[in-house]
């Protein structure tokens, strides 16, 4: 069985499990702050994680800023990204209260951890992981040191603060193996530190971007969540469909139509195959009418919370969240350091 089979086979328990014992756990999860957060990120993952929080499990969020740079040579819009994300992760309903907003850059001593841990994986691990390898050649340059050890840089994100639940998608899963195996290695070493962390996938299913590939802003065909309704109607509007009057869902052959009715279907909870029944003979306009009031509907309320959430409440949130991962990772670090012999 595979990484994910073995994972997807484990969730209905782990589940019962969160829902039975919430205190017993801890999530971290994290997101690379590289552009505007879309619609997939916020029913994939967000929604998810704001879920996990309501059934009372201690989150933590981290902005992986230093990600950034794995696979490129610039920080970009840095600072604007960095809020951006902070703020569709409150206008999603994640309660600062309850949970921790922090940034890499800002925990040193989770930074730290990565020395110990890089010790205890080989090389040849590192150049096996399959989602270095396909960012690598996505990546189209030579293979930063950055890169190749970034899975190790994400196992101190997750281990610092204990975590024990990692919600990611299918492409982050070697990455929480990486982290389960530098856990199970540094307690077998120097003494038990470290809960050994699980990936939990959602349940929620991938939505497609508007031409039916993986929603990315660099494919231009993502939903943005500060696109205004206008801005969100035009997108739609201009998506690429095909001039057959009958809408069907047929993801193969008509991958545009189809993604419009993934797409409505999501926002409105029903299935894409009513959507399409209900859009009947009334070809591509119609159906992107009702898309794109299907998205606008949905994120009224997702709009309305963000507008009201401005700069200094994100600086706030974040201060806050980083002084507090700082007291985790510190704790952690010490326990790290007597462990291996090094509390002088
Ligand atoms: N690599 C993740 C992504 O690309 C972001 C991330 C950083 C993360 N650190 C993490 C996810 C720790 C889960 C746990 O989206």
């Amino acid at each position: 069985m595979d990484s994910f089979s073995a994972t997807a086979a484990r969730m209905p328990a782990l589940r019962a499990d969160i829902a039975a014992h919430p205190a017993r756990h801890r999530i971290l999860t994290g997101e690379r702050p590289t552009g505007r957060l879309h619609l997939g990120h916020l029913l994939g993952t967000i929604l998810e994680r704001v879920r996990l929080q309501q059934e009372g499990v201690e989150t933590f969020v981290v902005v992986a800023d230093y990600q950034v740079i794995t696979d490129r040579d610039s920080m970009g819009d840095i600072g604007a990204n960095v809020h951006g994300v902070i703020r569709d992760n409150l206008a999603a309903g994640l309660d600062p209260e309850r949970t921790t907003i922090f940034t890499h850059s800002a925990v040193p001593e989770l930074n730290q951890l990565i020395l110990p841990f890089l010790s205890l994986v080989s090389e040849a691990e590192l150049h096996r992981n399959p989602t270095v390898k396909a960012e690598a050649a996505a990546a189209g340059r030579a293979l930063s040191g950055l890169l190749l050890t970034y899975p190790v840089h994400q196992a101190a994100d997750i281990l610092f603060c204990k975590g024990t639940l990692v919600p990611v998608g299918k492409d982050n899963l070697p990455h929480v193996e990486v982290a389960r195996q530098i856990a199970r290695r540094f307690n077998e070493r120097y003494g038990v530190v470290f809960p050994e962390p699980e990936g939990l996938i959602t349940a929620a299913p991938e939505l497609p971007g508007l031409d039916g590939r993986k929603m990315s802003k660099s494919y231009g065909n993502a939903i943005s969540l500060g696109m205004t309704a206008d801005e969100t109607a035009a997108v739609i509007r201009r998506a690429r469909t095909d001039s057959e009057r009958q809408i069907t869902y047929d993801p193969e052959r008509r991958p545009g139509v189809s993604a419009l009715l993934d797409t409505a279907a999501v926002c409105l909870g029903a299935s894409p195959v009513e959507i399409a029944e209900e859009v009947g003979d009334g070809g591509s306009g119609a159906l992107k009418s009702l898309a794109a009031d299907a998205v606008n509907d949905f994120l009224a309320p997702h709009r309305e919370r963000r507008a009201e959430i401005d700069s200094a409440m994100v600086s706030d949130v974040l201060r806050a969240g980083n002084e507090r991962a700082r007291q985790v990772a510190a704790t952690t670090l010490d326990e790290v350091r007597s462990a291996m012999g090094m509390a002088y």
